[in-house]
């Protein structure tokens, strides 16, 4: 039995490198829907649309079990999901504001996600069952997406040079990643928060909660992931090599033709 991703790029490759580090051997295919990137902005039916159609597709390859490797799909879509293939399993991001919760000293959390995912209920209910004693300050970080997308770290860097200083003058000491393509930053958030600021990646709960419901068989041979895009291929290669340091063979899909 596989394992499905979907993102609308290659944000939900930062949950898979945890997966792989975790369990090397799991049967895996990845979509990125990047001829329709970014999806933050786009609205949610539309958006519920594209995940319906993905996981469709993942189903019609032998995937047993599917990680919304994206926080804005996980915000509109994992109920919707759930209710449509209730013979699918699926595993969802949530904004970590619980372990940030747990982990701020000054109270305050600072929170970069999308438009779609800070509009959430998912959001609304996790703030309010564990984070209603901290204040959160939260930016949808318009253009971030686009900029790890393209590589452009010039981009990236005034991107975070202006999300992050209200965060750091309200007085945040933690951040949360709230996007799955916001761990591909971290190092330049390091750089420009210091080490006093600590950074919350959910990726590797998530891998943990996936690998608890599909434990892969023990073998010794590594599997080799899938790719799919609706974009470039070429292109994704490159990148997948870029972010993962791993070759791999990406083949064009557009769930939409
Ligand atoms: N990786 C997606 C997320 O986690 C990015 C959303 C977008 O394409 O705007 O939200």
């Amino acid at each position: 039995m596989r394992v499905g991703f979907f993102d609308s790029g290659l944000g939900g490759l930062s949950v898979l490198r945890e997966v792989l580090s975790q369990a090397p051997q799991l049967e895996l295919d990845y979509y990125a829907d990047q001829a329709r990137i970014p999806w933050g902005p786009r609205p949610a039916d539309e958006l519920r649309q594209y995940c319906q159609r993905i996981t469709e597709r993942l189903q019609q390859r032998g995937c047993s079990h599917i990680v919304v490797a994206c926080n804005t799909a996980s915000a509109v879509a994992l109920q919707y999901l759930r209710a449509q293939f209730p013979s699918l399993r699926f595993v969802g991001m949530e904004p970590a504001v619980k372990p940030a919760a747990a982990l701020t000293r000054s109270g305050v959390v600072g929170l970069l996600a999308t438009s779609a995912t800070l509009a959430g209920e998912l959001l609304a209910n996790t703030k309010a069952r564990h984070a209603a004693h901290v204040q959160i300050v939260s930016d949808p970080c318009l253009g971030l997406v686009d900029a790890i997308e393209a590589g452009d770290g010039v981009a990236v860097r005034r991107c975070l040079q202006r999300i992050l200083p209200p965060m750091l003058q309200a007085g945040a000491d933690v951040l949360v990643l709230g996007c799955t393509h916001y761990p591909f930053a971290r190092d330049l958030l390091e750089e420009l928060t210091g080490p006093e600021v600590r950074i919350v990646d959910p990726a590797p709960a998530v891998a943990a909660q996936l690998l608890r419901l599909h434990a892969p068989p023990p073998t010794s041979a590594p599997a080799a992931p899938q790719f799919f895009t609706s974009g470039d291929p070429r292109r994704f290669e490159a990148q997948v090599r870029h972010l993962l340091g791993r070759d791999c063979q990406a083949t064009q899909v557009d769930w939409a033709g």
